[in-house]
């Protein structure tokens, strides 16, 4: 879990990211982002790209191959946002609630 603090307010950004062994790729491994926030009031000033970034080189220190997420299908903003930082909407992501509540 990495947070973003700021002097005026604690934290101001989260990220979760999660390093997957896999079988694919010669075993190689990937990297899954989650949980990327960036408090209202700090949003629009590069605080979400540097973390993005910052994410890129924890991955590459891990030896990941590839780093991926997904993001709401209704969010433009967030998806234009990846985008700009490189991803590309290459797969179909699919999901299921698994709990009972
Ligand atoms: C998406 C998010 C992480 C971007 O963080 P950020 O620090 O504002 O991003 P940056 O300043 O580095 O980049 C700004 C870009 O993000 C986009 N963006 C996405 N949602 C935004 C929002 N609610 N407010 C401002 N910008 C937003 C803007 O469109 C802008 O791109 P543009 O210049 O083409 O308009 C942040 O807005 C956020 O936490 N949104 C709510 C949660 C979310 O959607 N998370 C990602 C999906 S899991």
């Amino acid at each position: 879990m990495i947070v973003a603090d700021h002097p005026d307010k604690k934290v101001v950004a989260t990220m979760q990211l999660t390093f997957i062994p896999n079988l694919n790729r010669k075993g190689s491994k990937r990297m899954q982002i989650e949980a990327v926030r960036v408090d209202n009031n700090f949003r629009n000033q590069g605080i979400g790209a540097k973390m993005i970034n910052f994410a890129f080189i924890k991955g590459r220190e891990q030896n990941c191959k590839i780093a991926q997420l997904t993001t709401d299908n209704s969010r433009d903003d967030a998806r234009r946002f990846y985008e700009k930082l490189g991803f590309k909407a290459s797969h179909l992501g699919m999901k299921i609630n698994l709990s009972h509540d």
